[in-house]
C-alpha cells in the first residue's frame, strides 16, 4: 500500500525510513508497557536526539539538521504511528521552544539553549496554559515583576507536555502592571530552567491517553529569572506563542495522521485474517466501505498536512492552513480509530491489539494546542482577515 499522494524526495524517503525503523525497533517493543505504567523514557528521547530528530528544523549553524517542515512532518508521522506519546515530546520540542529561541532569541540564548536542544541534550517544553486560562490563553495570570537584574514570576502553569522532564521551558507571563493591563500585549516570554530558585513541578495528570507523555503543572513561587532570559521584546510573548502554535499545530496534525494511519493498518490486516460467516471480513461490503472511508480520510488529512508544511517552507503565513490541517487530522484520527475498534469488535476493545491505545491517544489531538472549536474560530476569522 502506498500512502504518499504527494511524492517525497529521496532525502525525505531516507529520513522516513530512518524514523520508521527506529520506531519499529527501539520504541514499539516498549510502547504498551510505557502506556500501562505511564513511563516517560528519557533514553528514547536521547536516542531521538542522537539521530537528529530533536533538531530537525534548526539550522546547521546552531547544531540542527536544517531540514524543511515537510521532512519533519514525514518523520513525525512515523514516530506517531508507533507511539503517540514519544511523538508529542518530539513535536513540542521541535515546533515550539526551539523555534521560539531560533526566531526571537539572542545569539547568547541560542548558544546556551538552542545548540544543546538541537542535539537533544536539553529537552524543551512550552508553558502557556494555566488552570483558569485554556482556550482563552490571553487571560493568563502568572505575573512577572522586575527586580533588579531579574524578573520574579508567580503563578501556575497547567497541562505542560514533558514539563516534569524538560530542561528548558518557554513560559508566558504578564509583565504589565495590575493598574495598567494591556491584554495580550501585556504578556512576555521567558526561558526558564528547573534549577532556577522558586521552580517546582506540581500535579502530574493521570490521563486517558498519551500516558507515556508526562503532563504536569508547573509552580512558579517567586521564581527568579535573569532579565537576560526574557525572549524577544517585552509585551510580545503572546504573539510569539500564537505564531509558534501555527508550527505546533502542524506537528499535532502529523501526530494525528500517524495515529490514524496505524489504526487503518491494523484494521486492514485484521479484516483480511478474521473470518466470520465462512469468509474474511474484508469480503463484506460493510467492512470494505469502512476501510475505504478510513483510507480516504487519512490520505486527505496527510495531503492537507503536506500542503500546509510546504506553504510554511515557502515562507507564507500558515495560520489558517495549520488550523485546518490540525482540525482535519485530529478529527480523522478520532473517527478512524473509532471505526478500527468497530471492525475489530471485542478484540478492538481490549489491549491485545493496539487500536485501543490508538483510540485513547487520538482524543487529545482534538483538545491540545487549541481545541477543534478554537481551530474553527481561527479558520473563520482568517476568512475575514484583510
Ligand atoms: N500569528 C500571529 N499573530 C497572532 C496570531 C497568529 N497565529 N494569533 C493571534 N495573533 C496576534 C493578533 O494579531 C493580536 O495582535 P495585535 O495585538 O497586534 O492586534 C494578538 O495576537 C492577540 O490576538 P487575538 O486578539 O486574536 O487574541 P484572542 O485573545 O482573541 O485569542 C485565540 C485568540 C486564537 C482564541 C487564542 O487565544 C488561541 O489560540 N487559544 C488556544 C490556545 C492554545 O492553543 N493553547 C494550547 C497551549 S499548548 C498545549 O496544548 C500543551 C502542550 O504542551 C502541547
Amino acid at each position: 500500500m502506498s500512502w504518499a499522494l504527494i511524492p517525497l524526495t529521496e532525502e525525505q524517503r531516507e529520513i522516513q525510513r530512518l524514523a520508521h525503523d527506529f520506531a519499529r525497533e527501539e520504541i514499539a517493543p516498549h510502547s504498551d508497557a510505557w502506556d500501562r505504567d505511564a513511563i516517560f523514557d528519557r533514553g528514547t528521547i536521547n536516542r531521538l536526539g542522537e539521530l537528529g530528530f530533536l533538531g530537525m528544523l534548526i539550522p546547521e549553524q546552531w547544531g540542527g539538521l536544517g531540514l524543511d517542515t515537510c521532512t519533519y512532518v514525514v518523520a513525525l508521522e512515523e514516530i506517531a504511528a508507533v507511539d503517540a506519546s514519544v511523538a508529542v515530546a518530539m513535536s513540542v520540542h521541535n515546533s515550539l521552544p526551539t523555534q521560539m529561541i531560533l526566531r526571537w532569541g539572542t545569539d547568547a540564548q541560542r548558544e546556551r539553549y538552542l545548540r544543546p536542544m538541537a542535539r537533544g541534550e536539553l529537552l524543551g517544553a512550552f508553558a502557556l496554559t494555566e488552570p483558569d486560562a485554556g482556550s482563552d490563553a490571553a487571560s493568563l495570570r502568572t505575573q512577572a515583576v522586575r527586580d533588579g537584574d531579574c524578573w520574579v514570576l508567580t503563578g501556575t502553569k497547567a497541562w505542560v507536555t514533558s514539563g516534569s522532564d524538560a530542561d528548558v521551558i518557554l513560559a508566558m507571563a504578564r509583565t504589565d502592571r495590575p493598574d495598567d493591563r494591556r491584554g495580550p500585549r501585556g504578556i512576555s516570554a521567558f526561558i526558564i530552567t528547573p534549577d532556577m530558585p522558586g521552580f517546582t513541578v506540581g500535579k502530574k495528570e493521570d490521563k486517558m491517553g498519551l500516558r507515556a507523555s508526562p503532563t504536569v503543572q508547573l509552580l512558579f513561587e517567586n521564581l527568579r529569572v535573569p532579565a537576560t532570559n526574557m525572549l524577544g521584546a517585552e509585551g510580545s510573548g503572546f504573539v510569539y506563542a500564537m505564531q509558534s502554535l501555527d508550527n505546533g499545530r502542524l506537528g499535532i496534525a502529523a501526530q494525528s495522521v500517524g495515529i490514524a494511519r496505524a489504526a487503518l493498518e491494523v484494521a486492514t490486516a485484521y479484516a483480511a485474517e478474521r473470518r466470520q460467516f465462512g469468509k474474511p471480513l474484508k469480503e463484506f461490503q460493510a467492512i470494505q466501505f469502512k476501510l475505504a472511508d478510513m483510507a480516504t480520510r487519512v490520505t486527505a488529512a496527510r495531503a492537507l498536512l503536506y500542503a500546509a508544511a510546504a506553504a510554511r517552507d515557502r515562507g507564507e503565513s500558515i495560520t489558517q492552513f495549520s488550523s485546518m490541517s490540525k482540525l482535519l487530522a485530529s478529527e480523522t484520527a478520532m473517527w478512524v480509530t473509532t471505526q478500527a475498534i468497530q471492525i475489530l469488535g471485542g478484540y478492538g476493545y481490549v489491549r491485545d491489539y493496539p487500536v485501543e491505545r490508538l483510540f485513547r491517544d487520538a482524543k487529545v489531538t482534538e483538545i491540545y494546542e487549541g481545541t477543534s472549536e478554537i481551530q474553527r474560530i481561527v479558520i473563520a476569522r482568517e476568512l475575514y482577515a484583510k
